[in-house]
């Protein structure tokens, strides 16, 4: 459980999803907290996103609570103006500026619809770490892309990574709708991919659920393939490949047509020690101009979501309220999210070692 070991934080020198590109504007400041700190947002001018530290240094007044006037940031309280790179304009009690009175500012970058924010040393901040949007059928071609969910989940980051990573949970907490028995029966295949820890489950003979059912226009049992991809520090990309009966046995290159698929894109980012950004994006082959599918989707996935998050706030409680952390038995199905915890550990060390 986070933290795995005493003195353990999150890995910074990492690229993590901080928002939309359409929450943030040139009318407003958006403020976030992310890895522990508090973080601005706002559009330059030009129309160039920027991420800047929401404390004010002279009172540490949040900047989230203060105006933007003509892009740049008035704090609050008494005045005190900086611009988007952080350097400060203006003291309107006296004409010098000391060095020291200035925001940190943060490596950004839009990629599709998503902001991605590098928290640690901005001369480590290379935009080809952040995951190929082509590889995870963001922008490739025949995919229909939606932008669908953003949380404030009061809970550690971590049980949501692990959340993710150990779909077993889908047969119990959303039995009906996504999960069916043969998830949590069918082992599950863990490969390290280098940029990503890849979890496959091959499902033979599954029961469609009735909303499997109506967006893939299709009744009775198929073969079924469900991925999970983590991409440290926080995103995972589920994968969901319908196909007929059989399909998964038949040998190579005589496999019927696929029934369909979709990706299911959770970017789960730190807030604090005990609160989670969680942002959530939809992918799909099927179906890509019909409206109805997409809503059912959304109102499904809004349910399941719900589920998630209820479950993960209640253990969140659970560890909380305890004097100490308690212990967890872990078992085979835990493989993916074991895994998951040793490569942000491995992030973590790494970056701590290069300090020293
Ligand atoms: S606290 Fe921001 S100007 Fe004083
Ligand atoms: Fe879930």
């Amino acid at each position: 459980m986070f933290p795995f070991r005493e003195g353990y934080d999150f890995p910074r020198n990492q690229w993590y999803v901080a928002g939309w590109s359409n929450e943030v504007t040139d009318s407003g400041i958006l403020e976030r907290w992310i890895l522990n700190e508090p973080v601005i947002f706002y559009r330059t001018v030009d129309g160039t996103a920027v991420a800047l530290d929401g404390r004010c240094p002279h009172r540490n007044y949040p900047l989230g609570k203060s105006p933007l006037k003509n892009g740049k940031v008035e704090c609050g309280y008494h005045g005190i103006t900086f611009d988007h790179t952080g350097q400060c304009v203006h003291i309107p009690t006296q004409v010098e500026i000391p060095a020291v009175c200035s925001l940190r500012a943060y490596p950004l970058v839009e990629k599709w619809r998503w902001l991605w924010i590098w928290p640690g040393d901005p001369a480590k901040a290379d935009p080809s770490l952040i995951p190929d949007h082509d590889e995870i059928r963001i922008t490739s071609e025949g995919w229909l892309p939606l932008q669908a969910f953003t949380y404030e989940v009061q809970a550690r980051a971590q049980l949501f990574n692990e959340n993710l990573m150990d779909i077993s949970h889908l047969t119990f907490l959303h039995a009906g709708t996504i999960g069916t028995a043969g998830v949590a029966s069918t082992e599950v295949e863990v490969i390290d991919q280098g940029r990503y820890l890849r979890g496959t489950r091959r499902i033979r003979g599954d029961a469609l659920t009735g909303f499997f059912s109506d967006v893939l226009k299709y009744h009775g049992d198929i073969d079924r393939e469900v991925l999970i991809d983590f991409y440290p520090p926080g995103l995972h990309v589920a994968w969901e490949m319908f196909m007929p009966l059989g399909s998964l046995d038949a040998a190579e290159g005589s496999r019927p047509p696929s029934l369909g698929e979709y990706r299911v894109h959770h970017a789960v980012t730190p807030a604090t020690h005990h609160k989670t950004n969680y942002f959530v994006a939809f992918s799909r082959t099927f179906a890509r101009d019909e409206q109805s599918v997409t809503d059912t989707i959304a109102a499904v996935f809004t349910d399941v979501i719900a589920q998630d998050i209820d479950a993960i706030e209640a253990i969140e409680q659970m560890i909380t309220q305890r004097d100490a952390a308690p212990r967890e038995v872990l078992v085979r199905g835990d493989r993916h999210s074991i895994f998951g915890r040793r490569k942000l550990e491995g992030l973590f060390d790494a970056e701590r070692a290069s300090h020293t």
